[in-house]
């Protein structure tokens, strides 16, 4: 892995694509979210292994970032694959793909990811064939990732009202996808109608990356963000500071909503206060044969909990539960925002395939 750019953050920077390709060494490059907000960091990937190292420590993270990840890192096994042959350099993609897809196994984008540029090579009749294509589908993910942020955003904009304070929860934002969001997507549309948004962010413990990330990239776009740790959202929406809530998604499931872990708690709490709770998410996200029960939560750390940061913030050896993810019954959702429209309940998942 290589150190590509630092860039100070006392001044607003150029922002690049979360995730992106860099011809010249035929690498990934990606914003080091483990750095944030301190130092914006470029990183080269140039070999799978260093992307998986990079997905694995959450230097790239979010669903439909880590869909993009997953296209790039079947590209990277492509071009550096040794195989001398079509049949065996298959076999190796579908290795490569499988390391991949048990990195973060509830995110359904990385699977997703790979599973459609491991699709697109069967079209190949050569191993040039299979680079290039890998390459070409890859690309049109991260492409496309964009776009469809900016629908989602259009759609998501018209729930919000002039004057709204949405709370969030992570980051759904455009660090969590290739550029825009999908949760902060909807926020950056609606900003761009005219409308005046203002943000709460949950700080999302254990890593962070509501106060760390959504903060840091709301405030470089001077979006009104105020930050606030995650046992105040029930007080803060007791308290009338809050709209609604808006969440991005990590897996749709037929009857859940798997997002950070948290994201249950909110909309329990959202439900009380009979506050709408809205997902914004790509049909990319949506696992239809799924179910709450047939999907892996990824267990993390423990050090996360004991540690905050290099910080040790409990006993060394207290036992931990560290769950990454949860669900988030559909009953307690008002509105799933998609780039084919806005779903309602009862969430017919045919609908969406439409
Ligand atoms: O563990 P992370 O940081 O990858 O978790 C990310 C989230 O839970 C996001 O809310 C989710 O991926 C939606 S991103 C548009």
């Amino acid at each position: 892995m290589i150190f590509h750019r630092i860039c100070c953050l006392h001044r607003k920077v150029i922002l690049m694509r979360t995730i992106d390709w860099k011809e010249e060494s035929k690498s990934v490059v990606l914003v080091d979210q483990t750095l944030l907000p301190k130092e914006y960091r470029i990183i080269e990937c140039k070999t799978l292994s260093s992307l998986c190292e990079a997905i694995n420590s959450l230097r790239i993270r979010g669903a439909p970032a880590l869909g993009a990840a997953g296209g790039f890192g079947i590209t990277l096994a492509a071009l550096r694959s040794e195989a001398r042959d079509l049949e065996t350099m298959v076999k190796d993609l579908e290795v490569a793909g499988k390391v991949l897809k048990s990195i973060r196994p509830t995110a359904v984008n990385l699977g997703w990811g790979v599973d459609r540029v491991l699709r697109a090579i069967s079209d190949a009749f050569d191993i040039q064939g299979i680079q290039d294509i890998a390459f070409q589908e890859a690309m049109n993910i991260a492409e496309e990732d964009v776009a469809t942020n900016k629908i989602i955003g259009e759609y998501g904009a018209k729930l919000l009202k002039e004057g709204d304070t949405v709370l969030t929860h992570c980051n759904a934002g455009r660090l969590s996808c290739v550029d825009w969001g999908t949760a902060l997507g909807v926020v950056r549309s609606a900003i761009a109608e005219g409308k005046k948004i203002k943000v709460i962010a949950c700080e999302t413990r254990p890593l962070n990356q509501g106060s760390r990330i959504t903060t840091w990239e709301l405030m470089q776009d001077k979006i009104p963000v105020t930050l606030i740790a995650d046992s105040m959202a029930g007080w803060a929406m007791h308290q009338g500071l809050v709209d609604s809530v808006l969440v991005g998604a990590d897996r749709i499931t037929q009857d859940v909503i798997f997002n950070k872990i948290g994201t249950y708690t909110h909309s329990i709490l959202a439900k009380e206060h009979e506050i709408p709770f809205y997902v914004a998410a790509p049909i990319s996200t949506f696992d239809f044969n799924g179910w709450e029960g047939s999907v892996k939560i990824e267990m993390r750390s423990p050090e996360e909990l004991r540690f905050f940061g290099s910080e040790q913030c409990a006993p060394i050896d207290v036992e931990v539960y560290n769950p990454a993810f949860d669900a988030t019954p559909m009953e307690n959702v008002t509105a799933i925002i998609t780039e084919k429209g806005v779903f309602y309940p009862p969430f017919l998942l045919d609908e969406v395939l439409v």
